[in-house]
């Protein structure tokens, strides 16, 4: 049920707050205590390295989990897609465990990994938001999401979802394997994350403004960030292209002078993530390059790293987490462009929501 929603796809982009306050009360316990399977955790600890295989939206939350569980429990994470991994298996770590991220629990691509993972005698776990579906069934353990029914066909919670859990998971394995040095108080990070994302989707009229401003003709965009905002680029680029059809690349912001910096013209949006210290002002400097020729910028920026001329500024967080911010503005440019473009944002052409095909 939409409710007073015009469409399912806003509605999952408000409910984002809440699924992270009831990630954090369902897998956080009152002493610091993760409440996950502990035969699970045993089973991560043991292994010399961690697998991360998707598809899509799910692919790209991985790309982020990555680089928190690597931060926090030091543990070594490769993410895969799943329908290149099954056909072209690289040479693996000697202790492999396997993590399926999935939404609908039922990607084809994913679950033809697992399925030779498993006769391969493989450790697997599935995250998904669905409870007894076919990943779920056939992987070692399960994680849910959580997130409440997912209907429009662009992902959108399950994103950030699957991110916080992968945050918790990283959490109790360094907790279990004594790596993790406790830089990153995950329970309050995350309750400042859902603030803060309360905080953007309470103010969505400036977004709507700027999907105006930037997206109302163009027939393409780009997102550009490093590290992490570079991860998000990529989901941000896929939320606009596959709902409002604009031709949209994240790309990795000093990889454009390499080449891609040619299909800049008079007017082309470039969208800028910047919420990592250690890059900003590297990225700023990108920002520069493509005004020079003629790009429109938009910039995210978050608090602590912010300059008079940023349009969007973000609450700042652990930076190793801010994908879970940087994606809200951009879901949202891709909703409210779609809309200004008169197309159908819950059901874009030749989309299916779950795709169980290879
Ligand atoms: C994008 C989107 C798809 C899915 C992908 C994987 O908005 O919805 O890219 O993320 O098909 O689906 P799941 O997570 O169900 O395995």
């Amino acid at each position: 049920d939409k409710g007073t929603y015009p469409f399912f796809m806003l509605k999952e982009i408000d409910e984002q707050p809440a699924v992270i306050r009831r990630l954090v009360s369902t897998y956080l316990g009152e002493r610091d205590d993760y409440r996950f399977d502990p035969q699970l955790i045993a089973k991560m600890a043991e292994a010399d390295q961690i697998y991360i295989v998707a598809a899509g939206t799910s692919y790209h939350a991985g790309l982020a989990a990555k680089q928190i569980v690597e931060e926090v429990a030091k543990m070594p994470v490769a993410v895969e897609l799943a329908s290149e991994f099954g056909y072209h298996l690289p040479i693996l770590s000697k202790r492999p465990f396997f993590v399926f991220l999935s939404q609908s629990g039922e990607t084809a691509d994913s679950r033809q990994v697992l399925v030779k993972m498993k006769e391969l005698g493989y450790p697997s776990l599935t995250i998904t938001n669905v409870d007894r579906s076919t990943l779920s069934r056939e992987a070692d353990f399960t994680v849910l999401l959580n997130a409440g029914p997912e209907i429009a066909v662009a992902s959108t919670k399950a994103y950030t979802a699957q991110i916080t859990v992968m945050a918790l998971l990283a959490k109790a394995l360094g907790q279990k394997l004594g790596t993790d040095d406790g830089k990153i108080d995950l329970r309050s990070e995350l309750s400042l994350a859902a603030n803060a994302m309360q905080t953007i989707v309470d103010n969505k009229e400036a977004i709507e403004g700027y999907a105006k401003e930037f997206f109302e003709t163009t027939p393409k965009a780009f997102y550009i960030g490093r590290g992490q905002d570079y991860f998000a680029s990529l989901e941000a680029a896929l939320k606009l292209k596959e709902i409002s059809y604009i031709q949209a690349e994240g790309f990795a912001a000093g990889e454009l002078k390499h080449g891609t910096i040619s299909l800049i013209e008079n007017g082309t949006p470039v969208i800028a993530l910047i919420t990592d210290q250690a890059t900003a002002g590297l990225t700023r400097g990108n920002i520069k390059e493509v005004e020079a020729r003629g790009a429109k910028t938009l910039k995210i920026v978050s608090e602590n790293l912010a300059e008079s001329a940023d349009q969007l500024v973000l609450p700042a967080i652990a930076s190793v987490l801010s994908p879970l911010l940087t994606v809200i503005p951009a879901q949202l440019l891709a909703y409210y462009a779609t809309i200004q473009r008169g197309y159908n944002v819950d059901q874009p052409r030749n989309l299916a929501k779950s795709v169980t095909v290879e």
